[in-house]
This record gives structure tokens, C-alpha cells and sequence, in this order.
């Protein structure tokens, strides 16, 4: 029994019975019976250690659905021998035809490869009755930041905001650190929890990197936090593509909406021309040979207008955002040298997290 389809009609509290998983009674079973250890969700121990089994969905119990995204549906369960509370999400293998999607096992190789205190936990992954239920158990964390902006009664103040950037960047300095890229980053898929934590999440598109780095796909990264060099076709990319998004979502902080609402792909391209200026070869050198610029008409040139758009930031804040937001990927600031920028160090100082406000959480059914 899956928690997608046999359990639909289940009230979502209720745990699924156990009818058609009944324990061998009778002596033609008993010839089958497992041995002793056997614990009620886990399946036995198979000849080769190493090699060891996924424990059943079964051992949880749905609370609430939270979430469906494009790879996958999340649940609020808990883990009925530990009472924890966990996040299940179930990977979409449905139309699969050809084995477990490389997608998958990079979103699972991947958190397990970051696991720091600012990337989600992954506890396990369990399985249902089908070769399509797969299930990647997470720590539950009440909050993502896109939901959590949109019900804010007041946004976050800046020290909150320099909390959270910074946690972000150790988060990412860290994926770097250990050759992998997110390739994903933006406010839904950053959680946090109600002591100010935030927790990198979603690494469905995350992938290892390499030296000498190959020809990756172009086809990452959300709209609106996509860098100019893969809008303009660049297949060789690296770290900096996370680095470009950090930055939209610390605009987005400040301003309390997305800083790129762009509708295309070159309206991404004229709303970030139009707040950093246009590129030039001088300031990005291998600009004019990208893939897509000659199909652009880059007609005039046009001045940065970040301090305009950003009135209240302070000179060491905006340094920080056009660092993040540099044209050139080589010059992009890294998450580590980052980590060190004065405005983490001036006033105000970086809110401690046990000092932030909590929030209902509606992932948890709160109003
Ligand atoms: N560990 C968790 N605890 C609480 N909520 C979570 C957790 N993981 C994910 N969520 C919620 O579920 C949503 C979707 O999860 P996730 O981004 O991992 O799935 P996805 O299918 O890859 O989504 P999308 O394609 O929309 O980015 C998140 O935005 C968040 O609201
Ligand atoms: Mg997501």
C-alpha cells in the first residue's frame, strides 16, 4: 500500500490498515517465516551486509499533505517508533520507463554528500509496495521563505535578513566545498525553521561537478533566479550559477518580493540589463561571443540603477548584492569570500537565531 494511492481515501490522520500485510500464522506460511529480528517495517537482512534493504513507508503515518512541485509531492508524517515528526517526499517515478531516474538518485546523493546544519536532513528513503513509490524522509521544517514572505505580517528586519544570507552562503559554500552544484536555489525551496534556521532544500536538479567541468544542460535553474550566462546559452558553468541566485533571493529579502519578475526568458535579460546596466566586453570579457548575444539587439547602453532600486541599503549591502550579481561568472564573488563581507560585520549585527520571531506554520496545518 502506497501513501499516493491506497491511503487517497484514508482521512489524512488515519494510518493505513494492515490488512493485506498480514504475518504468517498457519504451518504452510510458517515454512516462510521470517526470521526473529524481523522487524515489523524493515525487510530482512539480505546475504550481503553491505547491500542492506529500505525500510517500508509503513513505518510512518501521514499527517498532511504539504506540497506538490514538479518532481514530487511532500508529506507531514511521523515516524510511529520514534513519535518524530519527518517530511516524506514522494519521488515521481510513475511514467518512468527506463529504471530509477538519474534525477532522483542525484537529489539523494546529493543530501547525503551536503549534509550540514543549513542543508534539510535526510533521514532515509523508504519504499512502498511498487517499484514507483520511492520516498526520501527529511527533518520537517515548518517554513519555506517564498510561503513565509507571502503571510509575514512585517518583513524581516535587515539583521534578520543578514542572518539568513549568511546561513544561506555557508549552506552553499559548503555544496561547493564538496563538488556540488544546487542549480536550483530560490525562496521555495529555502525552508526554515522557528529558531531562525535556515535549511537548504530541493536538490532535484543538484548535480557533482568536476575539473575539467563538461558541456552541462542549459535547462536549470528557475526563471527568475537564472544567471546571464546560461540565459545567453553558456553550456560550461559552474558554482557561480548558485552564486547569481543567492543574490535574488537576498534582493528578494530586502524588497519582500522577487527581485526578477520576468515573464521570458529576454525579459529576464532587459529586467537585469536594466538594473546592473548592459554587459560590455570591457566588464565581462567573452561577453560578445556567448552563444545567444547576436540573436539579442542590445540597442543602448544603459547605467546601473541598483542603488536607486535599493534606496536603504547601506554602501557595504549593495557591495555585497552586485558581487553576488556580477556580470562576469569568473568575477562573481564565491559563497566562502562572501561569507567575510564587511556587512555581515557592521551595524546591524547579524540577528542571533534563537532571537527570531516564530511564525504558525501552514505546512503544519497552523493558521
Ligand atoms: N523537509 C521539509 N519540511 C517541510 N516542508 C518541506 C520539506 N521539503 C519540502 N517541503 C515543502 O514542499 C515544497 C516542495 O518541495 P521540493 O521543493 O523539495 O519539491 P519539488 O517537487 O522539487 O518542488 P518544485 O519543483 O516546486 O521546486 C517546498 O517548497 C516546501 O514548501
Ligand atoms: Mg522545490
Amino acid at each position: 500500500m502506497s501513501i499516493s494511492e491506497s491511503e487517497a481515501d484514508l482521512p489524512p490522520n488515519q494510518t493505513p490498515s494492515r490488512a493485506n500485510h498480514p504475518r504468517p500464522r498457519g504451518p504452510a506460511q510458517r515454512a516462510n517465516a521470517l526470521p526473529p529480528t524481523y522487524s515489523r517495517f524493515a525487510p530482512p537482512r539480505s546475504h550481503y551486509p553491505a547491500i542492506s534493504s529500505c525500510r517500508s513507508v509503513y513505518a510512518y503515518k501521514r499527517l498532511n499533505h504539504i506540497e506538490e512541485g514538479s518532481y514530487g509531492v511532500v508529506f507531514r508524517a511521523q515516524d510511529l517508533e520514534t513519535g518524530d515528526i519527518v517530511a516524506l517526499k514522494k519521488l515521481k517515478l510513475d511514467e518512468e520507463k527506463h529504471g530509477f531516474p538519474i534525477t532522483s538518485l542525484r537529489e539523494i546523493m546529493a543530501l547525503m554528500v551536503c549534509k550540514h546544519e543549513n542543508v534539510v536532513g535526510i533521514r532515509e528513503v523508504v519504499v512502498g509496495d511498487t517499484l514507483t513509490q520511492v520516498f526520501i524522509v527529511m527533518d520537517f521544517i515548518e517554513h519555506d521563505l517564498k510561503t513565509l514572505l507571502t503571510v509575514m505580517p512585517t518583513p524581516f528586519l535587515i539583521s534578520e535578513i543578514k542572518t539568513l544570507v549568511h546561513q544561506l552562503l555557508s549552506a552553499v559554500a559548503h555544496c561547493h566545498a564538496n563538488w556540488v552544484l544546487h542549480r536550483d536555489l530560490k525562496t521555495s525551496n529555502l525552508l526554515m525553521n522557528n529558531r531562525g534556521q535556515i535549511k537548504v532544500a530541493d536538490f532535484g536538479l543538484a548535480r557533482k561537478f568536476g575539473d575539467p567541468l563538461g558541456d552541462m544542460t542549459q535547462l536549470v535553474v528557475t526563471l527568475w533566479y537564472r544567471p546571464p550566462e546560461l540565459l545567453l546559452g553558456e553550456t560550461v558553468y559552474s558554482t557561480a550559477v548558485d552564486i547569481w541566485s543567492v543574490g535574488c533571493v537576498f534582493g528578494e529579502l530586502l524588497l519582500n518580493e522577487p527581485l526578477f519578475q520576468a515573464k521570458s526568458e529576454i525579459d529576464m535579460l532587459s529586467l537585469i540589463f536594466k538594473l546592473l546596466g548592459t554587459p560590455t566586453e570591457e566588464i565581462w570579457p567573452g561577453f560578445s561571443k556567448l552563444p545567444l548575444v547576436k540573436t539579442l539587439n542590445i540597442s543602448s547602453e544603459r547605467r546601473p540603477t541598483l542603488h536607486t532600486k535599493f534606496p536603504h541599503v547601506s554602501d557595504a549591502g549593495l557591495d555585497l548584492l552586485s558581487r553576488l550579481l556580477t556580470y562576469d561568472p569568473e568575477q562573481r564573488i564565491t559563497a566562502e569570500e562572501a561569507l567575510t563581507h564587511p556587512y555581515f560585520r557592521e551595524t546591524p549585527l547579524p540577528q542571533h537565531p534563537d532571537m527570531f520571531r516564530s511564525f504558525p506554520s501552514l505546512a503544519a496545518g497552523e493558521k
